[in-house]
């Protein structure tokens, strides 16, 4: 199993929740946000989109997965411990609770919106300001997108890996990934699993780099 970083580390910002501004997570107390945030594209630590997706690209139905995968719950813990994960509210709803040893940023335009153990972006922007902050700060080697659709559909044309699982079902469903340009995504690595136990079907996880990245 592949790590994004060096091994993880404590979590912090879990025991109560917190609004974004651009300062890196547990540097000076929060100022409120501009809600804007800044747009850069070209950032200083490379964003990778990890996604399960079926063959006809689905990803979610009603709030949730499509499928159960106990194999691949830990393979996303295991690229994703010690990372900035930036997410959109339904996909944390979707959680039901902070990921462990992980930095959540929930991304909503509810200004009400609050969880404990989270910390809330008002804006696509303002999360990625914030997550990499946060993972220059902890030395982590990458920023996680961990979706839903929007939000990969936002950000696979600025990341510089995608971990993809394939889940070789085609389940009907109401959330989809972007697709993935062989012009742009070379294939680096790809493993085949049989279902496990806990895993309702067999899937292939795959690593994408972008061409000339
Ligand atoms: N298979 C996988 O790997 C995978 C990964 C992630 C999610 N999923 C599935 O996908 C579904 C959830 O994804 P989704 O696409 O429906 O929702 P989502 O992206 O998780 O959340 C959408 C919400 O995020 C907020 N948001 C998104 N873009 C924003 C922006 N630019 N500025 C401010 N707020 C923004 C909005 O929240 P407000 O409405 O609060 O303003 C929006 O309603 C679930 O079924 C989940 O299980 C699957």
């Amino acid at each position: 199993m592949r790590c994004l970083s060096p091994p993880p580390l404590a979590a912090e910002g879990q025991g109560g929740g917190q609004r974004a501004s651009s300062e890196p997570v547990g540097g000076p107390p929060p100022r409120p946000s501009s809600a804007s945030g800044g747009g850069r594209n070209v950032r200083r630590v490379p964003l990778v989109l990890v996604a399960a997706i079926a063959e006809n690209g689905v990803i979610g139905r009603a709030g949730g997965l499509p499928w159960r995968l106990r194999t691949d719950l830990k393979r996303f813990r295991a690229l994703t411990t010690g990372h900035p994960v930036v997410m959109g509210r339904r996909t944390y709803l979707s959680i039901g609770k902070p990921l462990k040893d992980r930095t959540n940023i929930v991304i909503t335009r509810d200004p009400h919106f609050a969880a404990a153990g989270v910390v809330v972006a008002s804006s696509l922007e303002t999360a990625l300001e914030v997550a990499e902050g946060d993972a220059l700060r902890r030395g982590a080697a990458a920023i996680v997108v961990g979706g839903g659709a929007g939000i990969y559909s936002r950000t696979i044309k600025m990341a510089a890996r995608l971990e993809i699982t394939r889940v070789h079902v085609r389940p009907e469903g109401d959330t989809v990934f972007p697709e993935i340009d062989p012009a742009q995504w070379r294939e680096a690595a790809r493993q085949d699993f049989a279902a496990g136990p806990g895993d309702d079907a067999p899937f292939t996880t795959l690593t994408y780099e972008r061409r000339g990245g």
